[in-house]
């Protein structure tokens, strides 16, 4: 099937593509929509200082955007999933507000998130789940992170099946759904909740679970995601203590998911963590046997390698570059600063912060 999508002009390869919109310079129209990509025409759009050009891609071309999207700048990638992420975080508000969340329309929002975050490639990850949120919508940026963060992990597990896919990523964007079933008071409370707001706070997997229930299409695989996703291995969570193999596939990814985007929001009791200290949290979770061993290691190795590159402050005052993340505790990188190369496990120095 044909896709629509915008190439920069070193990707646009002339005989083989097809211009997917026109393109205008001071009214005059330099490229028709439809018409072939020439030479011609690249040098025209560079002679007018455009850097890009929507181009219809067919099954011969797709493989440059493959190309792009493996090479693209991290930058590149979340200017594009911020454009989609719009109107998918729009769409998410009205429907819970509404309380219009039918099959359909979570159905919808799931397979715009899909093909939003088909762009999103190896280094952005930690850039898109990051950002601003505002305390009244912390609802709707936590659920698509998510599942944004599901559907990723969806891909690094190996799975495959587009409908265990989509149900996936329409679990993730409905485990918190019980939460609109609680006093906002609480909910959008600014400081740690107390034990009787918090015995309140730990029915939201419940509530969400008796939702679903009412909701014709949702799956039995959504529901049971839904309703355990608190749950841990150790049998340590909430709402019903399970353990192990008695917690789906689904809650097991979607507990790892919501961990780290809970850890990484910025609250305004507790700013926020930064991502050192959050391998830190993870690596102490997975030992003490609260999350899925085996996903946690895929889950840090590939968020991890995100970091490789990017500059870190240092609690001895230096600041560095990150050129190795440690397997053993991704909390403790190699960092190089000027021709010093730092072992932060062997050197008991800390990541305090990432500068870019
Ligand atoms: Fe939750």
């Amino acid at each position: 099937m044909n896709e629509v999508r915008v190439l920069p002009l070193k990707y646009c390869i002339p005989g083989l593509m097809r211009a997917g919109s026109d393109v205008a310079v001071g009214g005059n129209v330099i490229l028709r929509r439809g018409a072939v990509i020439t030479d011609g025409i690249i040098g025209a759009l560079k002679k007018n200082e455009v850097p890009e050009a929507t181009i219809i891609l067919n099954s011969e071309s797709q493989d440059y955007y493959s190309d792009y999207k493996m090479n693209k700048p991290a930058e590149q990638c979340l200017a594009e999933y911020a454009l989609g992420y719009k109107k998918i975080k729009r769409d998410l508000m009205r429907i819970f507000i509404k309380r219009s969340y039918t099959y359909e329309n979570i159905r919808a929002i799931a397979e715009m998130l899909i093909a939003n975050a088909s762009g999103v490639s190896k280094g952005s990850v930690f850039l898109c789940v990051d950002g601003v949120r505002p305390i009244d919508e912390y609802l709707y940026t936590h659920s698509i992170n998510v599942a944004l963060l599901a559907y990723l992990m969806f891909g690094w597990m190996g799975m495959s099946g587009d409908e265990e896919r989509i149900e996936l990523v329409m679990a993730g964007l409905l485990h918190d759904i019980g939460k609109i079933k609680i006093d906002k008071n609480i909910i959008s409370k600014t400081s740690v909740f107390d034990a009787a707001e918090m015995r309140i706070i730990k029915k939201h997997p419940l509530y969400g679970h008796e939702i679903l229930c009412e909701i014709d299409g949702i799956s039995d695989r959504i529901k049971e995601a839904v309703y355990s996703h608190h749950e841990k291995i150790n049998g340590s969570g909430y709402p019903r203590g399970l353990k192990g193999g008695d917690i789906g596939l689904f809650a097991r990814m979607l507990s790892i998911c919501d961990i780290y985007d809970a850890m990484m929001a910025n609250k305004v009791y507790r700013p926020r963590q930064s991502s050192f200290h959050v391998f830190d949290v993870f690596m102490n979770d997975k030992l003490n046997g609260n999350l899925d061993f085996e996903m946690v290691t895929m889950f840090l190795e590939r968020i991890s390698g995100d970091f490789v590159g990017k500059m870190v402050k240092l609690d001895n005052g230096l600041s560095g570059k990150i050129i190795f993340m440690n397997p053993v505790d991704y909390s403790r990188p190699m960092v190089q600063v000027g021709k010093l190369i730092i072992n932060t496990e062997t050197d008991r120095v800390a990541v305090t912060d990432v500068l870019d």
